[in-house]
């Protein structure tokens, strides 16, 4: 039985009690923490940088985090989120000026590397790195915000880029980001999606195991498992 992996987003989290509130979805079903950095500069958004990082792991969250880098420039920023903690760093092409050499960056330092790819940047832009890459995070909304609807174009990126992680015969995850909802996620892991980062849904929540419960539930009914 294949283990989908629900990363829930922390940019919906409530930030006056952001540790404990981080534990309770982990505690109610996630697998690890995707924290997303804005710098108000990439994306017209601002949010948080390393210490949340480091204070996350100082208040006891032992689980992986997934640093969603959206931010420019890029490079300068990946040791610091290294040393807070951070396991996997995934950032968007169009922050680095070199993107194979960003992707080594983070690799020599022991951390899993990805790229965020946008709704509209094509494909073509893992063609030479597919070496270097970890995950592979499809965006289904526009980078910056969370409570956004799924772009339902990013269904058919996704099984091409399952397609293309598959002819690669590299180990990649394939993950994607924005809108995903109980009623919407079984079709997302039929495309052949590992990992489905969930902000809103859970955090608006009342009952975070509730719903984390019930998209377990939904997974259950894909046929790609
Ligand atoms: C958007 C972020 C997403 C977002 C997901 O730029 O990368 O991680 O927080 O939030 P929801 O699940 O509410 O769309
Ligand atoms: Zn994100």
């Amino acid at each position: 039985m294949k283990k989908f992996l629900i990363a829930p987003s922390i940019l919906s989290a409530d930030y006056a009690r952001l540790g404990e509130d981080t534990s309770k979805a982990l505690d109610a079903g996630g697998d690890l923490v995707h924290v997303d950095i804005m710098d108000n500069h990439y994306v017209p958004n601002l949010t948080m940088g390393p210490m949340t990082v480091r204070d996350l792991r100082n208040y006891g969250i032992t689980v992986p985090i997934d640093v969603h880098l959206m931010a420019q420039p890029v490079d300068s920023l990946i040791p610091d989120f290294i040393k807070a903690g951070a396991n996997c760093i995934t950032f968007h092409p169009e922050t680095s000026q070199h993107i194979d050499r960003t992707l080594q960056l983070i690799q020599q330092s022991g951390c899993k590397s990805g790229l965020a790819l946008n709704p509209s940047t094509s494909l073509e832009i893992l063609r030479y790195v597919m070496d270097k890459i970890d995950i592979i995070l499809l965006m289904s909304v526009n980078p910056g915000f969370s409570r956004q609807l799924f772009i339902p174009g990013t269904l058919k990126k996704l099984h091409q880029v399952r397609n293309l992680i598959d002819r690669s015969g590299y180990d990649i995850c394939l993950a994607v980001d924005g809108g995903i909802h109980i009623n919407n996620i079984c079709e997302i892991a039929n495309t052949g999606t590992d990992m489905l980062v969930v902000g809103s849904t859970i955090f608006d929540s009342i009952d975070y195991k509730k719903v984390i419960s019930a998209m377990r539930i939904e997974l259950e009914k894909s046929h790609y498992i």
